[in-house]
């Protein structure tokens, strides 16, 4: 079957979504806009459509802002970016509290933003942009001896009414063996057709694991631990029955209240088929990362 997606995408393999085009072009009168002013979604598929922005930004899950899927995009516009930082700390060479930029900063411009992943995860295709994770693990000098990385989300009580009312055991947390954080698909993502992160989908900057379930992709990082220890992850602390540690995508394994051999994607119309859900999403090259292991016991 045809790629869902292309690891190597660049502004030359991206084709403008209309709506998204439109914007830009009111946005900047259609004219002087480089390459990467017009890049949108991703025609990595033959067989998907991304989804749209509106799709994207109105459908999420993010229980700092509430439980509800329309919940992030009525309360996250509360959230505060303002002087972002990002701790890093743990089995590393330079520890500190970095900003984006820092971390990013030996970076091309190609390699900062525009490494677009058109990924299809929780039934939506979404145009991803942003860059490896590996590159600012590598920036910071992982250890000998570090054998996984811890994430954290942000905590503002004031911004957040379900951190308020306690919905889960904040800060959010979840966590990846360094192998799978240091394969090429693991993406920090800042942009979603090549804007900014939208609050609702994790400003200014989260994780994207394009081959496990979508809530391994924890939004809004703060923090970035290199240890020897499999980290503390929110929903496996909470049922690790319903949420493995690995959480890869694997038709075989049925979450205990659902089946999970097929999925329907959002925005595909009330009569859309069911398609089969594949192994790792389909990106068949991270196999290899759990040669060896039962991923029926390790899910
Ligand atoms: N990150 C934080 N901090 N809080 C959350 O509640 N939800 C996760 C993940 N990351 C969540 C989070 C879940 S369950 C999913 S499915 C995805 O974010 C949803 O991402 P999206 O809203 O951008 O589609």
């Amino acid at each position: 079957m045809a790629h869902r997606w292309k690891n190597d995408l660049s502004a030359a393999d991206v084709t403008p979504q209309q709506m998204f085009l439109n914007r830009r072009q009111i946005m900047a009168g259609a004219l002087g806009l480089g390459a990467f002013g017009a890049a949108g979604a991703a025609k990595a598929q033959d067989d998907l459509q991304p989804n749209t922005w509106e799709e994207i930004t109105s459908y999420n899950n993010y229980y700092e802002f509430g439980t509800g899927k329309d919940d992030p995009a009525k309360n996250a516009h509360a959230l505060d970016l303002t002087d972002w930082v990002i701790e890093v700390d743990g089995l590393v060479d330079n520890p500190g509290t970095y900003t984006v930029a820092d971390l990013t900063s030996g970076l091309t411009e190609e390699e900062r933003i525009y490494r677009f992943r058109c990924v299809e995860a929780w039934a939506m295709v979404i145009p991803w942009n942003g860059f490896e994770l590996a590159d600012i693990l590598s920036a910071v000098g992982v250890q000998a001896g570090a054998t996984h990385v811890a994430f954290e989300t942000a905590v503002q009580p004031d911004n957040m009414p379900g951190v308020r009312r306690g919905v889960l055991d904040f800060p959010y947390r979840e966590g990846l063996r360094l192998d799978e954080a240091m394969h090429p698909l693991t993406m920090m993502a800042t942009g979603i057709y090549g804007e900014p992160m939208p609050k609702q989908n994790g400003a200014p900057i989260r994780l994207v694991v394009p081959w496990k379930y979508g809530f391994k992709s924890i939004k809004s990082i703060v923090r970035i631990t290199l240890t020897d220890k499999q980290p503390y992850a929110t929903w496996n602390a909470i049922n690790a029955r319903e949420y493995g540690f690995y959480s890869n995508v694997n038709p075989e394994v049925d979450h205990p209240r659902w089946s999970q051999a097929t999925e329907r994607l959002i925005g595909g119309g009330l009569f859309a088929a069911r398609q089969d859900t594949l192994m790792f999403n389909g990106y068949d090259e991270v196999a290899s990362l759990y040669d060896g292991m039962d991923l029926r016991a390790n899910y």
